[in-house]
């Protein structure tokens, strides 16, 4: 079977494409109250399982204090998981705050985040797939966000509208929205994601101005399907299940912590 993950040619290459842990610790302890969005405008991309592997991997492995906030009205996903593991006795290395939109606990998510932002190194969003509101609130607040979604057009199908919503949104972010796609759930086994990334990259319509070419993480960071990632609704996802989250994290924010670096 071919592998087509797309590998750097060198260690000396991959360096090259990731920050260094000790950089990211050093930025985000600095700084504190790094908000990391997940979200696409459409459920079952894969947002939640981002968001659970993203805390493990900052809190786990960085040895961060992380909160992760959920504010999907409709199905509570990481809430839940939340509350059973706890149940079940599992050490969750992270904090979880619910986010509700509606109802006598709702408040702006600006103001959820103010105290948060204070008291944690890292704050992760994990966004319903309908709500268009707390979307546009997240773009305002957040320095990362992050699109996962399938290699397929099925799954991709909102992205371009998303990507239009989070740039209009973004003007209203007073440090710099970092917005990135990556692609989940792949067997590297075909040119599917390839294929995908290329068909997402056109203006099909032709006529909307207002296009925004997806902004793909290089494609060696997707992530696979690897059956922990199914598995860790009831599996508490293991040190070495964190690793290519790790790199796809490291990746992501070479960019921020070089652009950062450039402006200071
Ligand atoms: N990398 C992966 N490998 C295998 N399965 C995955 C992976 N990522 C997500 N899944 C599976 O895909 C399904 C949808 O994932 P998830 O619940 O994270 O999506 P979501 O975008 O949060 O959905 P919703 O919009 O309903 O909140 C789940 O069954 C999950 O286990
Ligand atoms: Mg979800």
């Amino acid at each position: 079977m071919s592998n087509w993950r797309h590998k750097p040619d060198s260690e000396k290459e991959l360096r090259r494409l990731i920050a260094p842990i000790q950089a990211i610790v050093k930025w985000v302890k600095t700084r504190r109250g790094f908000v990391i969005g997940v979200g696409i405008l459409k459920g079952g991309t894969g947002k939640s399982t981002t968001v659970l592997y993203l805390a493990l991997y900052f809190s786990l492995v960085l040895g961060l204090d992380v909160v992760v906030v959920d504010t999907d009205d409709n199905s509570q996903s990481i809430a839940r998981w939340y509350a059973m593991h706890k149940r079940m006795g599992d050490k969750i290395p992270f904090k979880l705050v619910v986010h509700p939109s509606t109802g006598p606990d709702a408040i702006s998510l600006k103001k959820r985040l103010r105290p948060l932002r204070e008291k944690h190194d890292v704050v992760i969003v994990d966004l319903g797939g309908g709500d268009k509101e707390t979307f546009i609130d997240l773009c305002a607040q957040a320095r990362l966000l992050l699109m996962p979604s399938a290699p397929s057009g099925w799954e991709t199908d909102r992205i371009q509208a998303t990507l239009q919503t989070a740039a209009s949104a973004a003007i209203l972010n007073q440090e710099g929205l970092s917005v990135y796609n990556f692609f989940t759930r792949c067997d590297f086994t075909s040119t599917l994601a390839e294929e995908e990334r290329e068909a997402m990259a056109e203006d099909l319509s032709d006529e909307d101005e207002d296009f925004v070419p997806p902004p793909f993480l290089d494609p060696y960071f997707d992530i696979s399907k690897a059956p922990h990632h199914g598995r860790s609704w009831n599996v508490m996802p293991k040190r070495g299940d964190l690793e290519e989250w790790g790199l796809l994290v490291r990746h992501a924010m070479k960019g921020i912590i070089e652009e950062e670096d450039e402006v200071a």
